[in-house]
């Protein structure tokens, strides 16, 4: 069971960016059902030249409705890829708070009013990141293949111990900023091309002193299309993780010796 008391965020100056590869059986449905759950705020596709029509379907849903945007690019160049392209966006327009959502209906976009409310909190130690997040009581899992599980649990309490974490759910696709915590960013210095993306994001939320929160989610299994998961993606994420924590152990010591 999800809280239902959480308070609620019309989406007002959210910029909803959902990167898309071969999606062309479920980006309508979520669209559909975003713009039901938060009606103010925008979506932008960026969609890597899906062959199966993904970025065509969504020029027609734009050319309808001026809250959805879709961009194109040359060919299929990673998630974090597609990401730092739509934050670089949605800077340039001026957007107050930037989401990140999968295309397939595992984020239930129904949950976004209450991360945006987090975000948008105006007490001066109001999160700059909530993270929709299937590891904390109330979140949970549906139709997930019990390999991805171990998977994700396994990678999260990796990520948790080497980088000396309290979050449980640091590899979550589901996520609002905001926007002034990513402008203050290097974009640029962002080489994490797959899902290590989310954990690098965390670690530079963090590193500005600011603080992240956890809402609980239920994370459904896609019904249709197929993952993006690959085997590149997690060596990737353990070889990342595994530099990072080493980098910041060594960061600790050198602080520690001047003082
Ligand atoms: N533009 C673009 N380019 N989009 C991509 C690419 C890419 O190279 N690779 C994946 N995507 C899009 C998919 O089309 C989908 O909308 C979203 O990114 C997530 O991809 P999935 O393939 O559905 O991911 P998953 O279900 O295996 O993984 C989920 O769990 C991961 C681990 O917790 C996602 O929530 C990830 O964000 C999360 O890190
Ligand atoms: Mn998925």
């Amino acid at each position: 069971m999800l809280p239902t008391n959480d308070p609620v965020h019309s989406g007002r100056g959210a910029l909803v960016i959902i990167p898309t590869y071969d999606e062309v059986d479920n980006i309508e449905l979520i669209i559909g059902r975003l713009l039901a759950a938060v009606p103010d705020a925008h979506v932008l596709v960026v969609d890597d030249a899906s062959p199966d029509g993904t970025g065509d379907l969504v020029e027609r849903m734009a050319a309808a409705d001026d809250r959805v945007h879709v961009e194109h690019r040359t060919g299929k160049l990673g998630l974090g890829a597609a990401y730092v392209f739509g934050f670089g966006w949605g800077l340039q327009r001026g957007y107050e708070f930037l989401v990140e959502m999968d295309a397939d209906g595992s984020h239930p976009p129904e949950r976004l009013p209450a991360m945006l409310a987090r975000v948008a909190a105006q007490a001066p130690d109001a999160p700059a990141l909530a993270i929709g997040s299937r590891w904390v009581p109330g979140g949970s899992v549906v139709n997930w293949p019990v390999s991805r599980q171990i998977l994700s649990r396994g990678g999260n309490t990796y990520a948790r111990i080497v980088l000396g974490l309290s979050l449980k759910d640091v590899t979550a696709g589901f996520r609002a900023y905001r926007a002034e915590t990513v402008r203050a960013m290097d974009l640029s210095g962002i080489d994490s091309k797959g899902y290590c993306f989310q954990v690098d994001m965390t670690l530079r939320v963090l590193d500005q002193g600011r603080r992240v929160v956890e809402v609980p989610i239920e994370f459904r299994e896609r019904e249709r299309g197929e993952s993006k998961m690959s085997q590149a993606i997690v060596v990737e994420a353990m070889v990342r993780v595994t530099q990072w924590g080493v980098a910041r152990r060594l960061a600790a010591l050198r602080g520690a010796r001047r003082r």
